[in-house]
């Protein structure tokens, strides 16, 4: 897979520990958007690098890291076809690709450890979407994302 992450100044070093995951672990290919230190900067800026390529199917996932992980999920979802889901536990995480096929996973830096992060990237890189009854449901996004 394809995938791009992003963070801002408060999911840097979150996003470093990931980025290792994706490539080392499961041998994916990460595009990296910045930034490339922990210097200040406002986190709508990263979100839409990466909810841009999802949006855009230059890419298959994304990964967006902020203290929170709510601002980088906020902008995510404002893009059309992108389904952001701000995951800071296991449960969510499983649940958001089962039920939503989640395309950008959210994460709050400042809210859980790099250990739990990781453990949330691996069930959300490895769990499918089981189709089936939530298909129509993912069907009525598109209508009002072009309200
Ligand atoms: C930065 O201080 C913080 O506001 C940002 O990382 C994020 O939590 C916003 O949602």
């Amino acid at each position: 897979m394809k995938i791009a992450i992003a963070s801002d100044h408060a999911g840097f070093e979150m996003k470093e520990v990931l980025k290792a995951v994706i490539i080392d672990e499961f041998g994916h290919t990460c595009i990296d958007y910045g930034p490339q230190n922990t210097q200040s900067v406002d986190y709508p800026d990263y979100a839409m690098k990466v909810a841009l390529e999802v949006s855009n199917k230059n890419v298959d996932r994304g990964v967006l890291i902020c203290g929170t992980g709510i601002g980088m999920s906020i902008v995510a979802n404002k893009f059309p076809s992108v389904r952001a889901a701000l995951c800071n536990d296991l449960y969510s995480a499983k649940m958001s690709r089962l039920h939503n096929d989640a395309n950008i996973l959210a994460l709050g830096g400042r809210v859980i450890g790099k250990d739990l992060a990781k453990e949330i990237l691996k069930v959300w890189l490895s769990t499918d979407f089981e189709g089936g009854r939530h298909i129509m449901r993912l069907n009525k996004i598109k209508p009002i994302e072009e309200r």
